[in-house]
């Protein structure tokens, strides 16, 4: 989708269709939708009085125009109650648009900025809104064989604003909107691609590929360079595949690191989860395809560095990112093996399955190297972060009051939740090991699993404001919800963007 911004009044705008709104309780159209009714005699207000036309969050109403406007239909999207009207709203408003455009074979869509006129709302943010959920709700997951990607998707979004005074703050916030939305769709489709063709070696290759068009510095460490460094934590999760594992360290503004505030952001990236010897069973085997998902925190990571480079973003951002598989073989880590890390700490191996939080232990240890204001990892670390939240917020884990704050304002902001989680000490008697510094579950205790995840990797931070965000609920949608269609979600990446555009010293 090529999203461009345009002065115009939308009667007069030609598309496949065209896109206009209406609040819940509204009888008679004002603005743009006003004037379409205009246009079309009336027929707004007819639908509406019938009852075809609500207004309510998300509902669409599909009117042909038979000659009276340029565009052959018009479709009229809810923007609900008005008293609860903001930019989640109008997220889902467009998603909805663009769903129903993709339905009804549209190609060319032109669309209004909702919220931008009556609602009140800021163009720049409004406009970013609907650039952000469309390009979000009109992808379609990377097909391998002979069909093409998708059906039907929208191939242009203009986008309307009647006012020449706010025209370019709408273009600020479509270009914006843009950047963030196509960083998440480079994720996702990494995300989706089969772990057989998405490997370390070819996630490695991705990320430097991308970092040389946008202008980031890439480091791609070797097996026989983690060792150097010590990280026998990570490469004992990588012992078990033929795969050679990969270190991503990807940054931005790396040549000013000394005057910006350094960020450091860190990606859980296991190509594949087997879940090792502790061999993934019953429903946990019978969705183990899904396992190539295993490594979203890490394409979130290069989605995230992709939109801090295009958006120029005056801070020193780091990425790190442990990628490899998590196999069975002659060589794999065994149950009660126990291996060194970067920090000289000591971890039992319970489970060969907890293995993303042994990945970022070593990558933790390395992130203290940046001297960083703040680390944020982010990983598909458990299963129990569902069972406790559902599809609906990733897990929060902070140590630091002021980065929760932070975060929790990004969230809010943008729509993708957060729920804070506890850190409380007495987890880590849980994890205590008869035989190591500590041991990566609590197994057979399965209380709380969300909760000893993240304890094990505060053991390994180095006296940094840490966070670590378990979005293993969010990363797949299965059933599609507005913004995020069937499949990967690269859910994060918009809320990291927003946590790093809003860094105040
Ligand atoms: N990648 C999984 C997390 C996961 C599990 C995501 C199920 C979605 C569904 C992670 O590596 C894992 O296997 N976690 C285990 C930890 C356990 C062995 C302590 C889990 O959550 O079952
Ligand atoms: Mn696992
Ligand atoms: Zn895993």
């Amino acid at each position: 989708m090529n999203p461009i911004p345009l002065q115009a009044n939308i009667t007069a705008v030609t598309a496949d269709l065209i896109v206009v709104n209406l609040f819940e309780g509204v009888a008679q159209p004002g603005g743009a939708t006003g004037a379409v009714d205009k246009a079309l005699g009336g027929r707004i207000a007819e639908l509406i009085a019938l009852g075809d036309c609500t207004g309510k969050l998300g509902a669409t109403t599909l009117i042909h125009t038979f000659g009276a406007l340029p565009a052959p239909r018009v479709l009229v999207v809810g923007l609900g109650d008005r008293q609860r009207f903001d930019l989640q709203a109008v997220r889902v408003a467009a998603a909805k648009a663009i769903a129903a455009a993709r339905q009804a074979g549209a190609r060319h869509v032109a669309t209004i900025v909702h919220g931008a006129g009556v609602g009140g709302l800021d163009p720049q943010a409004a406009a970013q809104a609907v650039v952000e959920a469309s390009i979000l709700e009109n992808y379609a997951m990377p097909r391998q064989g002979n069909r093409p990607r998708s059906d039907s998707r929208v191939e242009t979004l203009t986008v309307v604003e009647f006012s020449a005074a706010q025209l370019p703050a709408v273009a600020e916030g479509v270009r914006i909107g843009r950047i963030i939305a196509e960083s998440a769709v480079m994720a996702r489709d990494l995300i989706a691609t089969p772990a057989n063709i998405a490997t370390p070696t070819y996630l490695a290759e991705s990320a430097q590929r991308m970092a040389a068009e946008v202008g980031l510095r890439c480091t791609v460490l070797e097996r026989d360079d983690a060792a150097a460094l010590g990280m026998g934590i990570f490469l004992a999760v990588a012992k078990g595949s033929d795969e050679p594992p990969k270190f991503v360290i990807l940054e931005h503004n790396a040549d000013r690191a000394d005057e910006l505030p350094t960020i450091v952001l860190a990606g859980k990236g296991i190509t594949f989860d087997t879940g090792g010897f502790s061999l993934k069973v019953n429903a946990a085997g019978e969705t183990m395809w899904r396992m190539k998902y295993d490594m979203t925190g890490a394409a979130d990571v290069f989605a995230v560095l992709r939109a801090a480079a295009l958006l120029d973003l005056p801070l020193h951002v780091v990425g790190l990112t442990p990628l490899c598989e998590n196999m069975i073989s002659g060589h794999a880590q065994r149950p009660g093996d126990v291996y060194r890390g970067m920090t000289g700490k000591t971890v039992e191996v319970i489970s060969t399955d907890a293995e993303g939080r042994m990945i970022l232990a070593d990558a933790l240890a390395f992130a203290g190297r940046y001297r960083p204001q703040a680390v944020v990892d982010l990983a598909t670390l458990t299963g129990a972060i569902g069972v406790a939240l559902g599809p609906k917020a990733a897990g929060l884990f902070c140590n630091d009051e002021r980065l929760q704050e932070r975060l929790l304002a990004a969230a809010a902001a943008t729509g993708e939740r957060l729920w804070p989680m506890p850190l409380y000490d007495d987890y880590a008697e849980d994890i205590r090991s008869d035989v190591a510094d500590v041991k990566n579950s609590a197994l057979p205790v399965k209380n709380a699993g969300v909760s000893t995840s993240a304890k094990f990797l505060e053991y390994f931070t180095e006296g940094y404001p840490w966070a670590h965000i378990d979005l293993a609920n969010m990363a797949w949608a299965d059933p599609g919800r507005p913004l995020y269609p069937k499949g990967a979600t690269a859910f994060g990446v918009r809320l990291l963007v927003q946590f790093l555009r809003d860094w105040r010293p």
